[in-house]
Order: structure tokens, then sequence, then C-alpha cells
């Protein structure tokens, strides 16, 4: 058996956050993300299975994890992940599963994913238009986006979150047009500062957008954005809404205000390593004991060892910041 304590780090940090990312590919490029052309993608059999998953998920909870988020690459392009969300959401202990999608194939997903229990949406989309859609994804897609937003909304998902990464020069006019959105639909926009995870390696400081610049703009030219209590002290988003009670806008600040302090993260990706940061430069390979016959004692030990190492932040702010050799489609967003 292995044993009960908490997974805690040694910077005090409790886990109970585990991301999991069920496939590198994508339908679309996301030019902060994959490079344009030639992806070297896993090969299938690389990739862990359902039951792998749910073996490692297993062993995970015991220990205190009790939070899960699909991750991709893009989720949806793995096949039946709506059995992936019954398997998992049938685990004692699991109290909360989430998925991160880039929304295209979310239409024809959604009635599925909700009734196998999921219950928590991110969709990723950083422009309002069908042609900033594509600056930023290199694909089309955009109208596709829209109604898998809709259609989850219509299925029952609780607070639909869009997830626009904030670039310098491109973000600045959706800004406005993203604050409307959110007043329009009741989706929740957060604006997510771009990180140095892009696979063309082209990720420079004053490539971001700052939160604080996007909250002044929504502050100015709509009205007054105002902090809500923090009801998750975990959570990475600092979430404000207007202040006539419509439109709920939040921020991931990763670059102007690093939240690693208080992270409760860890992340498994698709081909079974494990991840305490989305900044490692190391990973421990799992899929040996997940696949062979590792015991579970290994297993739960393996993930002990890993977030008893994980280091205090991701230090992006300082010379000695080492871009990670996996870009975010192979890690897991
Ligand atoms: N910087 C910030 N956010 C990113 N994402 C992907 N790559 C980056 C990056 N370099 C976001 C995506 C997606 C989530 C998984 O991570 O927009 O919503
Ligand atoms: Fe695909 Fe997500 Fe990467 Fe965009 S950010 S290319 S949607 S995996």
């Amino acid at each position: 058996m292995p044993d009960l304590l908490p997974l805690i780090d040694s910077f005090g940090r409790l886990h109970n956050n585990l991301r999991i990312s069920v496939t590198d590919r994508c339908n679309i490029r996301c030019f902060y993300c994959m490079p344009a052309e030639d992806v070297q993608f896993m090969d299938r059999a690389e990739l862990l299975t359902f039951e792998e998953i749910e073996r490692f998920v297993r062993v995970a909870v015991p220990l205190g994890i009790n939070k899960l988020r699909l991750t991709g690459g893009e989720p949806l392009v793995r096949r039946e992940l709506h059995k992936l969300v019954a398997i998992l959401a049938a685990i004692p202990g699991v109290e909360d599963i989430g998925l991160t999608t880039n929304g295209i194939l979310l239409a024809e997903q959604a009635e599925a994913l909700y009734a196998a229990g999921l219950r928590r949406i991110n969709v990723s989309l950083d422009a309002l238009t069908p042609e900033a859609f594509k600056k930023f994804t290199r694909r089309n897609g955009f109208e596709q986006v829209l109604e898998g937003i809709k259609a989850a909304q219509r299925v029952g998902f609780d607070l639909v979150k869009i997830n626009a990464v904030s670039v310098r020069g491109m973000t600045e006019e959706e800004i406005i047009p993203f604050g409307h959105f959110a007043r329009d639909t009741g989706a929740e926009v957060r604006f997510i500062e771009y990180m140095p995870l892009d696979a063309d390696n082209a990720w420079e400081r004053g490539k971001v957008l700052f939160a604080h610049e996007i909250i002044e703009r929504l502050s100015n030219e709509i009205m007054p954005l105002i902090p809500e209590g923090a009801t998750d002290r975990n959570a990475p988003a600092t979430d404000f809404v207007f202040a006539d009670g419509i439109g709920r806008i939040g921020f991931i600040a990763s670059i102007s205000q690093p939240f690693c302090l208080s992270c409760n993260r860890i992340r498994i990706t698709a081909d079974g390593k494990l991840r305490n940061c989305l900044f490692s430069l190391d990973e421990t390979d799992l899929r040996p004991l997940l696949r062979e016959a590792g015991s579970d004692d290994a297993i739960a030990a393996a993930i002990r060892t890993s977030v008893a190492a994980k280091k205090e932040g991701h230090e992006i702010n300082t010379a000695r910041f080492i871009q990670p050799d996996r870009p975010m489609y192979s890690i897991g967003g």
C-alpha cells in the first residue's frame, strides 16, 4: 500500500492538482506553442493507454490528488476521449475533472463529454476575427471554435473559460472585443501572458503584453474592473468582474506576477513522463512502471520523489532561465 502522507514539497506547497496530457497532436498550429511545419509527433505506441492513465490516477489519488485536467496537444483529437473522462470520473476521490481544448472539435463532442462527467471546460481562443485567429493559429477554424463554445454552454457546462494568450503587437486589438465577448456570452475571458514555451524559441520579454496593461484598457474603455474575492488561493488566475456585475475577466500573469509559490500542480505527459513544473528541465519516465509490472508503491514513490525535487519557481525573470526542450504541445498546457 502506498503511504498516505500528502504531496508536500520542500517549499511547503501541497499538490492536489494533476494535469494529464493525452496527446501531443493538434489540429491547429499556434505560433506560441508549435512549429509551423514538420512537427515530430510521438508514435501512437508511445502514448499512455486509457488503462495506464487510470492506473496512474488511482495511485495518485491516495497521495492527495483530487483535481484533474485533461490537456494536449489538442485533447479532443484523442479518440473517444469521453471514455477516459468516464473512467476517471468513476475513481473514488476524484472531485473535479476539467478539459483545456482549442474548441475546434468541441461542438461535436460537448454532449458526450458532459454526459461522461466533465464539468469544466477552458477553450483557447486568442482573437475574435477569423483573420486574427489565423495569425495566432496558422490555420482556419475560428467559426468552429465559436460553435464549440456555444455548444458547451448549451449542454450545461458551468462556467466556460476562454484562454487568450497575450502577445504584444497582436492582442492589443482584441482586448475590447474580448471585454464585450465576456459580457455578452457569460464566458470568462482569461488573458494568459505569453510564456517561453514556443517551439520556435522566438519568445522575448518584449513580446509579452502584461496583465496590468489589459486591466487598464478594459477599465478605461468599458468600465472599471473589480477584483473578485480570491476563492481558490492556488488558482493561478486573478479574477475580475466589471463594475456592473456583468462580464468576468481573469488574468494569468505568469511573467509579471509569477504564482509559483502557490503552485499545486504536477503533470504527466502523453508519453508518461512526470513533470513537477511546466518549466522543469528534467522529468521522470513512469511509462515503464505503468506499462510493465511496476508496483503501485514504486509509482507512488516516483511521484513523491518528483514533488520533493520541485524547484522554487520558473526563473523566467532571471538570466539563469533556460527554456525547456519540450515545447507546450508536448508538455501539455
Ligand atoms: N504561453 C502562454 N500560454 C500558452 N498556451 C500554450 N502555449 C502558451 C505559451 N507559450 C496556452 C494555450 C492553452 C493553454 C493550454 O496554454 O492557449 O489555452
Ligand atoms: Fe494546439 Fe493548444 Fe498548441 Fe494551439 S496551444 S497549437 S491549440 S496544442
